[in-house]
């Protein structure tokens, strides 16, 4: 099953799990329908061989997701005051699950998906989960699939908007996905040499952002890029909300500050600004062969941890090896950018602010591996 937001590389996860299941224990694999949806009203189906030949390249899933449905509150519709009403259905996935014979549920998701998951092993499901995400943010992993794709896709875009700042002496602002979690921005504002990089983590002070681009004007290109996580916020102000969905599991969708960055230091420096969202582009298209290697052993990796016995355990890389721990200790928890991380200290390093000081915690840097 795949659910939540979709990403690079599920599909290659799906090949994985079924591929292992079949070819190397003889199991039987049904995919559910659209994620937690399918599960609820029973839409499962047999997933051979033939199901899962040529979608290792493939982005989306051939599944179906959705980040709506959650089965222990599940949206039924608004009460007579406009409030969202919401309904227990986990019954229902013990029954699809029943009828379909299942020993186990490959649950391949982000946080949202490990939390409404860990309420399903309270009514007896086994569940192994698979982290996908390109925000990256799932605890217990390093990495997650579908995030390396993510930051390419967003470093290639950032390389353009380069080449048109320079020729006309904008400041260009690009805003990235991520929620609360600085990873896309800081991976990808790394790889693309951009000049300002804004993440949720380091809450930034204007002062400090035009005082830097305007140094940049005076003794430098007369051109900057700025690189801004959808989850950024100035230190004295709020995120920016683009739409408050009621009927969602995770109702906040964030989005808006690059706009708001754009019009702030164009009002402050007089320097002419554009704003760009990668949005959606970021989680559609082909895996990097980077994600479906990494789909390949997380795929094996949780089928291995079933045939051993496995209970309710999240598949997680650390450190360069996949091990399995508790799922439960992963639900309705991020893992968001620590401010020890090596990697905002080398982007210091090589000029790029981070729209603020950055003390770094006492104790060192805090070892985290990307790529
Ligand atoms: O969690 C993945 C993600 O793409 C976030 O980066 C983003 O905030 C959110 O999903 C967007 O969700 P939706 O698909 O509902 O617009």
């Amino acid at each position: 099953m795949t659910a939540g937001g979709d990403c690079p590389g599920l599909n290659a996860t799906i090949r994985a799990v079924a591929k292992t299941a079949i070819y190397r224990y003889g199991l039987e694999v049904v995919g559910v329908e659209d994620g937690f949806l399918g599960l609820i009203e029973g839409r499962v189906h047999p997933l051979g061989p033939r199901e899962v030949s040529g979608i290792l390249t493939r982005g989306g899933t051939v599944l179906g997701s959705n980040n709506r449905a959650n089965p222990a509150r599940q949206f039924v519709g608004l009460d007579a005051k406009g409030k969202p009403r919401h309904e227990d259905l986990r019954h229902r996935c013990v029954e699809t699950v029943e009828r379909a014979g299942l020993d186990a549920v490959v649950v391949i998701g982000g946080d949202g998906t490990m939390s409404g998951a860990s309420r399903l092993v309270e009514c007896g499901i086994n569940v192994i989960g698979i982290p996908k995400t390109i925000d990256n943010d799932l605890v217990g992993s390093e990495i997650s699939i579908g995030f390396l794709t993510a930051v390419a896709t967003a470093t290639e875009a950032i390389d353009k908007l380069h080449s048109t700042a320079e020729s006309h002496h904008r400041v260009m602002v690009c805003e990235v996905m991520g929620r609360n979690a600085g990873w896309i921005a800081l991976t990808s504002g790394v790889a693309s040499g951009s000049d300002v990089i804004l993440l949720p983590e380091l809450p930034f002070q204007w002062d400090f952002i035009t005082e830097f681009i305007d140094g940049r004007r005076r003794h430098g290109p007369g051109f900057a890029i700025v690189v801004v996580a959808e989850g950024a916020r100035p230190r004295d102000g709020e995120q920016v909300v683009a739409q408050v969905d009621v009927s969602s599991a995770d109702p906040i969708r964030l989005g808006g500050i690059g706009a708001v960055v754009a019009h702030e230091i164009s009002a402050r420096t007089g320097l002419e600004t554009r704003t760009t969202v990668l949005g959606h582009v970021q989680r559609g298209g082909a895996p990097i062969a980077a994600d479906r290697v990494l789909a390949t052993n997380f795929g094996f990796a949780a089928v291995s941890a079933l045939m051993n016995g496995a209970r309710n355990r999240l598949i997680v890389r650390q450190r360069q090896t996949y091990a399995d721990i508790d799922l439960l200790a992963c639900a309705d928890r991020q893992r968001t950018v620590p401010l020890g991380d090596p990697l905002l200290d080398a982007a210091r390093a090589v000029g790029t602010s981070l729209g603020a000081p950055l003390e770094i915690p006492a104790g060192g840097p805090t070892p985290s591996v990307i790529c």
